[in-house]
């Protein structure tokens, strides 16, 4: 199986992920997908050799969503990991259920548009929630909605900023997202 990460920022679940399927049997991380000139992602598979396919937003939501090129590079999955682009109807239609994304905090609550890194764990701040977490779900046509495959909880201390809830929620991403997809995709097979 053959899996293209999209990511738009600095991949540090995007290494962790390329870093777990490094030596698999059936997984293999085939394509990284970047909308963002100078993202750190790109760097970061450079330095696994992996082909960077640089999206652009014209072709990405009026044109074929690239999934003639995807198809082309043999991807059977779409791993999303900080891609902050919604994903199209074309591409959800030709990947349905082969779709997934995390999400910093625990859907349904703090999803939606605008709702990404940090403004997440600000947001989590200020209403004074004693919990936060990750939610890993199936990409649909709406923001941060589709099943949820997996979430894990972590505290919100009183002292946090969003710089400090991002680390804790940052461990916790790295800790689970990779065998999460794993058993995903093998369930799939
Ligand atoms: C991650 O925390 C991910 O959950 C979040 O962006 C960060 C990317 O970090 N995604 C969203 O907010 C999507 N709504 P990374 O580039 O270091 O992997």
């Amino acid at each position: 199986m053959n899996i293209a990460i999209f990511a738009s920022g600095a991949g540090s679940n995007a290494n962790k992920i390329i870093e777990h399927f490094s030596n698999h049997q059936l997984v293999h991380v085939k394509l990284v997908a970047c909308n963002k000139p100078g993202a750190g992602v790109i760097d970061i598979a450079a330095s696994y050799g992996i082909p960077v396919l640089m999206i652009e937003k014209e072709k990405f939501f009026r044109g074929n969503a690239y999934v003639e090129e995807l198809k082309e590079a043999g991807i059977d999955f779409v791993v999303l990991a900080g891609f902050l682009w919604k994903v199209p109807s074309a591409l959800i239609n030709a990947y349905a259920n082969k779709i997934v994304n995390i999400h910093p905090a625990l859907l349904p609550k703090y999803g939606g548009k605008g709702m990404y890194g940090n403004f997440v764990h600000a947001a989590v701040i200020a209403a004074k929630e004693k919990e936060s977490g990750i939610t890993i779900h199936v990409v649909d046509e709406l923001y941060d909605h589709g099943s949820v495959i997996f979430q894990a909880t972590c505290p919100v201390l009183p002292q946090d900023t969003p710089e400090t809830l991002a680390q804790r929620i940052h461990a916790l991403e790295h800790q689970h997202y990779p065998a999460v997809i794993e058993q995903f995709l093998l369930q799939q097979l």
